[in-house]
């Protein structure tokens, strides 16, 4: 247990379904540009429906550091005082963004164009995440950030360079390194392009454009210029759909199971995980569909059905990159055998979720083998079991989910981090019927 100072413990017991109308929490990557947009922004920005996950705080946190007046999160409220693209101080202290890989790759870009010297430090977990993949292309943008020598953070960001435009093909398909080159070609004296190899998250570009500044996308192929500025706005965020994931997973498996999720986010980038379940057979309809602020959200009715396993298609793993946790306990339940290639990207998350969930599932008696780029999972009966989530709030929370048809309880440990992107999922998952208890142990 390095990740967290306490053992929180999940204890869930097996059977129950899952009933009712909820509204899981906002959305982690429109909370984290919303604080960043507004703070840049000329102008007082209004924010509803914030996370006030310990992700989306630490970028909070980060900009308070760096003078901007930002109050609340009152019930998801927040109202930030925008300074300007110019506008930021210099913190006192090395910036803490926790377990946040979004805080620390988003800020790099946002940092290497200010005038200051700027440190970026994480907990464990983010210590031993990599870096280089946002470090190279800022590079030769003629920015100045330090890694260490294994390409990790604490990160360095000199202060004081000019950047210059560049077009940028990104070997990942990743949506933080595409946004961390955009928001840097924010302060470059040329125009910056950022080619991605598959679509991914497009939030920043849309928030861009909310807030008044242009953004031409052209296929995969994302411009900015510089010399605009960013005009304060309102921002509703809507549920994310990556919370949403293990309510919807957890209705597809139980028998009885019928939920509603109200209000989520479902813009095209990231419904993978909606198109793979029902690829497998998943019982899914959208309501009352509409847009919010520039992103389109829509109510989300799950109930129980008969999953079959699939070979999931390679063009959906970056649709669904967060949501292959609970994807795989789905395919557990699932009648027949599942195949995930092309994802090597999960080793490379909160935790090698990869190699965490084939070993829990394994726990629980599943023949789950990892494969390099993946898994393979033969769908069968979940027996009882201690996991251990290696702090990964999705792995916990997917775990949880797994004994609405486990054979027996299913112990899961080292689960403080679900509060980074879920503040309230046991009170919630309780309420809809999980049978989920939490303690220290
Ligand atoms: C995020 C992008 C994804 C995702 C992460 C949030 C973002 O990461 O896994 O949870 O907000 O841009 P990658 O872009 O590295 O795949």
């Amino acid at each position: 247990m390095t990740h967290s100072s306490k053992n929180i413990q999940f204890v869930v017991q097996p059977d129950g379904k899952l009933t009712g109308t909820l509204r899981v929490p906002g959305d982690k990557s429109i909370s984290h540009r919303s604080i960043m947009l507004g703070s840049l922004a000329e102008g007082v920005t209004e924010v509803s429906g914030f996370l006030e996950g310990e992700d989306s705080l630490a970028t909070l946190q980060a900009f308070r550091d760096m003078g901007v007046r930002i109050e609340g999160p009152i019930g998801g409220r927040v109202t930030i005082h925008g300074v300007g693209l110019h506008g930021l101080k210099p913190p006192a202290k090395a910036l803490d963004l926790g377990n946040s890989g979004t805080s620390m790759r988003l800020l790099s870009g946002l940092m290497s164009g200010q005038a200051f010297d700027v440190e970026m430090v994480g907990d464990a977990s983010l210590s031993t995440r990599p870096m280089k993949r946002v470090t190279v292309p800022l590079a030769q943008m003629g920015a100045e950030v330090a890694t260490t020598a294994a390409g990790t953070p604490p990160l360095k960001v000199k202060g004081g360079r000019q950047l210059h435009g560049i077009s940028y093909q990104m070997p990942v398909a990743s949506a933080q390194v595409k946004s961390c080159i955009l928001l840097a070609g924010l302060y470059a004296d040329s125009a910056t392009c950022v080619t991605e190899p598959a679509p991914t998250r497009d939030h920043t570009e849309r928030m861009l454009k909310g807030f008044g500044y242009p953004v031409r996308v052209d296929g995969a192929t994302a411009c900015v210029e510089p010399g605009g500025k960013l005009t304060a706005t309102t921002i509703d965020v809507p549920a994310d759909i990556s919370s949403a994931t293990f309510f919807m997973v957890g209705a597809a498996i139980s028998e009885g199971s019928d939920i509603t999720l109200q209000h989520v986010g479902i813009n095209p980038t990231r419904i993978g995980v909606i198109n793979i379940l029902r690829l497998m057979g998943a019982d899914i309809t959208l309501g009352n569909e509409r847009e919010v602020g520039g992103e389109p959200v829509a109510d989300l009715r799950v109930r129980a059905g008969k999953l079959r396993g699939i070979r999931i298609p390679e063009e959906q793993v970056p649709l669904a990159i967060d949501e292959f946790p609970a994807l795989f306990i789905a395919a557990a339940c699932a009648e027949g055998e599942t195949v995930l290639t092309g994802a090597e990207e999960l080793r490379v998350k909160e935790s090698d979720r990869i190699q965490v969930m084939a070993d829990g599932l394994v726990e629980l008696g599943v023949d789950a083998r990892a494969t390099p780029d993946g898994i393979v999972i033969q769908g069968g009966a979940l027996g009882s079991g201690a996991v251990n989530s290696h702090g990964d709030h999705r792995i916990a929370m997917s775990f949880a989910m797994a004994a609405l048809r486990a054979g027996g309880p299913i112990t899961i440990n080292d689960c403080a981090n679900v509060n980074t992107s879920f503040p309230g999922f046991v009170a919630l998952a309780a309420a809809a019927g999980l049978q989920i208890s939490s303690s220290e142990a």
